[in-house]
């Protein structure tokens, strides 16, 4: 590996699931093991880069040379990111972030009633969007995790999100996507490039990943 590729960037990383409240004792979360995310903070560090890591609630131990921060839902994800967007170069969304929350966090653990209970949820704010919105001079790399018409919903996200690039994974296919070591990616730029990836150990697709932003950055796109 190259020590140097990343030399003196801020590279900020989210990983992981959020977690959303209901009461004291509920909330609703995802499969997201943080290990795509952690991989991506891990690699960078070891190329040089300067990262920092907001995760929301894993299993995983702090990534060496990492500053980790941990938070627990989107609201908490949104607020860590903004405080560090205006010095970073670089950033790498892997983290799986709710759409939806509670509307209503209950201060009391909620009791058991007779017949079905319907929970009304509200939307969160879309950190990436946000982001994308507020772009200087950062570039913003997105993750899509898809289980149908990967390639169309990509390349939306890549546009809406106005983002550098984009990181498919077919959630459906065996060996990618949540929990699992290893991931299965195809990588669409901005420039319209694409490049696709067998499967891969995800620190191995961190690597590549982080080569290909470090190629594009060299190009000045
Ligand atoms: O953690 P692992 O177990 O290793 O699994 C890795 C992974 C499957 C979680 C990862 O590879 C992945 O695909 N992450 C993105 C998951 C996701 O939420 O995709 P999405 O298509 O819903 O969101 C698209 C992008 O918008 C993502 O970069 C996401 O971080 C971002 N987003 C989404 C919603 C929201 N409210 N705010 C966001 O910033």
């Amino acid at each position: 590996a190259n020590e140097t590729l990343l030399k003196g960037k801020v590279v900020l990383v989210t990983a992981g699931p959020t977690r959303e409240r209901l009461d004291p004792v509920r909330y609703m979360t995802n499969f997201s093991s943080g290990k795509m995310g952690y991989s991506v903070a891990e690699e960078a560090a070891k190329l040089g880069a300067d990262v920092i890591l907001v995760s929301g609630p894993t299993d995983l131990p702090n990534p060496i040379g990492v500053k980790t921060i941990r938070i627990e839902s989107a609201q908490e994800m949104l607020d860590e990111v903004m405080k560090h967007y205006g010095k970073v170069d670089i950033v790498v969304k892997t983290a799986a972030v709710a759409d939806y929350r509670p509307k209503t966090v209950h201060a009391q653990k909620m009791k058991k009633q007779e017949g079905n209970a319907v929970l009304e949820l509200e939307r969160t704010t879309d950190i990436l969007k946000t982001l994308g919105e507020y772009k200087e001079t950062q570039f913003l790399v997105g993750f899509a995790a898809e289980t149908t018409n990967v390639e169309e919903y990509a390349k939306r996200k890549l546009e809406k999100k106005n983002l550098n690039m984009i990181v498919a994974n077919n959630v459906t296919k065996e060996g990618a996507g949540f929990g699992t070591d290893t991931n299965i990616v195809t990588i669409y730029k901005r420039t319209g490039e694409i490049v696709d990836l067998p499967k891969m150990q995800k620190r191995e697709v961190a690597y590549e990943l982080l080569r290909q932003i470090a190629y594009e950055l060299d190009e000045g796109v």
